[in-house]
């Protein structure tokens, strides 16, 4: 994250505009000082932390933009006004120019906002180094992959390879397949595959497969739609075998050792070791309400924000499948800022809570209404009028 560190720091009074950046307001916890930012379309918090000899200055981690140079930018500019005395940075940045995104790897908001469900769509969750997801893309070109992974290396690595082999039928996303289903529309997808995934034998809440998973994944399956998975392991394949018979109307094939088009690494890698593999296929046999696109969570109105700055204390609340971490207050005297985690476990949202002259938002405002979010919405709701 970019940072400097200065013997002394001169705050000038806000707001105030240097360069492209526009220095709007300020609140203040024990620990440290945030000032809200505007760069361009941009909008995040820096963070003063310590005293002189010795003060931080930094981007903060949450509002973090998408492109550093933004970031970089404010840092310098606020430098030059504050009259620090600098000691170490590494704010200077390399050069000037946006650094270009991948158009293959998409937000979230891409799917809610600009998705067009007028293809054939396949998804392929958990593609690792890709092999399979590139076969798809290569043997379908009139179909939409889109590919879910949580780990970075690989989306990017697979982005380009998408780029160089000239693909223009992929949408990568680094999301958690277990809520990114919930994005998805009923009856709009015709195969997903899982290949290979993390068996989490001792962890098994982490696996992909799980009750729910299966009934969003039937749910967004068109009739005759495939959810295909393929593992090495007896011990995920028994369990997702029984989770898959759980459903009162299952469709289900099973094949061992039976050879795909394509080779993974990790199969390469199992077949090595004369493992067996299995396929189970489970069919989605029917057509189901259709859904609207989520919805951003919001608020309506506040009216006690005396009383939040003045009893604020850090508070977890657990619910079975979601959670709330009020985890830290900054305030100025018109203005609360709380930091917060909520949703889900396997994927939890981080955003502040801004209060401001009776309106309430999440910042940044990209909190959508998927299940686990919608329970801890209602929670910070109840929290926050109490
Ligand atoms: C064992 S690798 C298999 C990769 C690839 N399918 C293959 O056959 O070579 C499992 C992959 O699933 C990804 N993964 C694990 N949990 C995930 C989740 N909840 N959502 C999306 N991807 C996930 C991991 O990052 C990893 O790349």
């Amino acid at each position: 994250m970019p940072n400097f560190i200065t013997k002394t720091i001169a705050k000038p009074p806000l707001p105030f505009s240097s360069g492209r950046c526009d220095f709007l307001w300020e609140v203040n916890s024990k620990n440290s000082n945030y000032i809200f930012t505007r760069c361009e379309e941009e909008k995040f918090f820096i963070q003063i932390k310590g005293e002189s000899p010795k003060v931080i200055v930094k981007g903060e981690k949450i509002s973090r933009p998408s492109q550093v140079i933004f970031l970089q930018n404010a840092l310098e500019e606020y430098a030059k006004k504050a009259s620090c005395d600098i000691i170490s940075s590494n704010i200077t940045p390399a050069s000037n120019r946006l650094k270009e995104k991948n158009p293959i790897i998409k937000e979230i908001d891409f799917f809610v906002q600009n998705f067009v469900f007028d293809k054939e769509l396949l998804v392929e969750i958990g593609f690792g180094s890709g092999r399979h997801l590139l076969y798809q893309a290569k043997n379908n070109p009139d179909k939409l992959i889109i590919g879910i992974e949580i780990h970075k290396p690989s989306l990017e690595q697979v982005a380009k390879q998408c780029t160089i082999l000239g693909l223009k039928n992929v949408v990568l996303i680094d999301y958690d397949s277990r809520i990114f289903m919930e994005f998805l529309r009923s009856n709009s997808i015709s195969k997903i595959f899982i290949h290979f995934p993390v068996p989490w034998d001792k962890k098994p809440h982490r696996r992909v497969i799980s009750p729910y998973f299966v009934n969003e994944a039937l749910r967004v399956l068109k009739a005759g739609g495939t959810l295909e998975l393929r593992t090495d392991s007896d011990e995920y394949y028994a369990y997702s075998l029984d989770v898959f018979m759980q459903n009162p109307r299952a469709d289900v094939r099973i094949f061992k050792n039976f050879d795909l088009e394509i080779s993974s690494k990790y199969e390469d890698r199992w077949k090595k070791l004369e493992k067996n593999i299995y396929d189970i296929v489970l069919t989605n046999t029917q057509l189901h309400t259709e859904n609207s696109p989520l919805p951003k969570l919001s608020f309506d109105y506040l009216n006690n924000i005396d009383k939040i700055m003045r009893d604020f204390t850090p508070k977890l609340f657990r619910g079975e499948d979601f959670f709330v971490h009020f985890e830290e207050i900054h305030t100025a005297h018109d203005r609360a800022v709380i930091k917060t985690a909520f949703g889900a476990y396997e994927r939890a949202e981080h955003l502040f809570i801004i209060i401001e002259d009776d309106k309430i938002s999440y910042f940044p405002d990209r909190a959508y209404a998927v299940k686990a979010n919608k329970k801890a919405h209602e929670i910070i709701k109840k929290w926050l009028n109490e």
